[in-house]
């Protein structure tokens, strides 16, 4: 069997789940698995659907969000390249729990249920991989319970542009990836009009300054 245009061992390696898997195996899964390449606004996953696949972001990104009858929305994660989802349904065999959409173009890689379930009783590293993304996981949505419970808007407001922050060359706290008051306001539980006045606070107060789609953070 060929493998599928646009994978190689190289893009296997590349991939934190892959990192320890020898390279004759991935020599097989790469064989077994499949490529996709899709535009933004593509549904990748369909909360509700019957599950058959796990997939891997080689690029790109996407947001996983659930929405109500009236069309509100929940964002629950946004995820880049490296990680991976529905993993949930092939563990458990439910439904798919949520959308999954790109917010990007996006690469993917592609494994079906029994392709995957094969590579993990084969690679324990995989395995334990997996577990620990998932606790990782668990840990965020522990915290996101407690900020919601315990925090006000301004609080959850700058927890999140701290999560969402990388530390420049230069040592400035950044916002580097586009998120616009609607995405912060969906991630935490609030309208975007109240995001909108929270930021417009933090930046009259010199917490934040935006520049074009960068946030910097100043340190209080
Ligand atoms: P599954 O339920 O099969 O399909 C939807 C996927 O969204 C799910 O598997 C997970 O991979 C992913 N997902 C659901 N909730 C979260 C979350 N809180 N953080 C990151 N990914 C999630």
């Amino acid at each position: 069997m060929q493998a599928a245009k646009g994978l190689s061992v190289a893009t296997l390696q590349n991939l934190p789940m892959f990192k320890q898997v020898p390279s004759a195996y991935l020599e097989q899964l790469v064989r077994v698995a499949a490529y996709r390449k899709v535009p933004r606004g593509t549904l990748v996953v369909r909360s509700g659907d019957a599950t058959d696949s796990l997939y891997v972001l080689i690029s790109g990104s996407m947001k996983v969000l659930n929405s109500d009858e009236e069309g509100r929305e929940v964002i629950l994660a946004i995820l880049g390249p490296g990680e991976f989802f529905g993993e949930m349904g092939l563990i458990d065999g439910s439904p798919r729990s949520a959308n999954v959409l790109a917010i990007e173009p996006c690469e993917l890689l592609i494994l079906a249920r029994n392709d995957f379930k094969r590579c993990l009783a084969d690679n324990f590293e995989v395995s334990l991989y997996l577990m620990r993304s998932l606790v990782q996981r668990l840990r965020e949505a522990d915290q996101k319970i407690e900020s919601l419970a315990l925090m006000d808007v301004f609080g959850r407001v700058a927890k999140l542009l701290l999560e969402f922050s990388t530390v420049q060359e230069d040592g400035q706290r950044v916002v580097a990836r586009k998120l616009t008051k609607q995405d912060i306001a969906k991630m935490i539980g609030a309208s975007r009009e109240m995001v909108s006045r929270v930021m417009k606070d933090l930046e009259a107060n010199g917490y934040i300054q935006t520049e074009g789609s960068r946030i910097i953070l100043h340190a209080p």
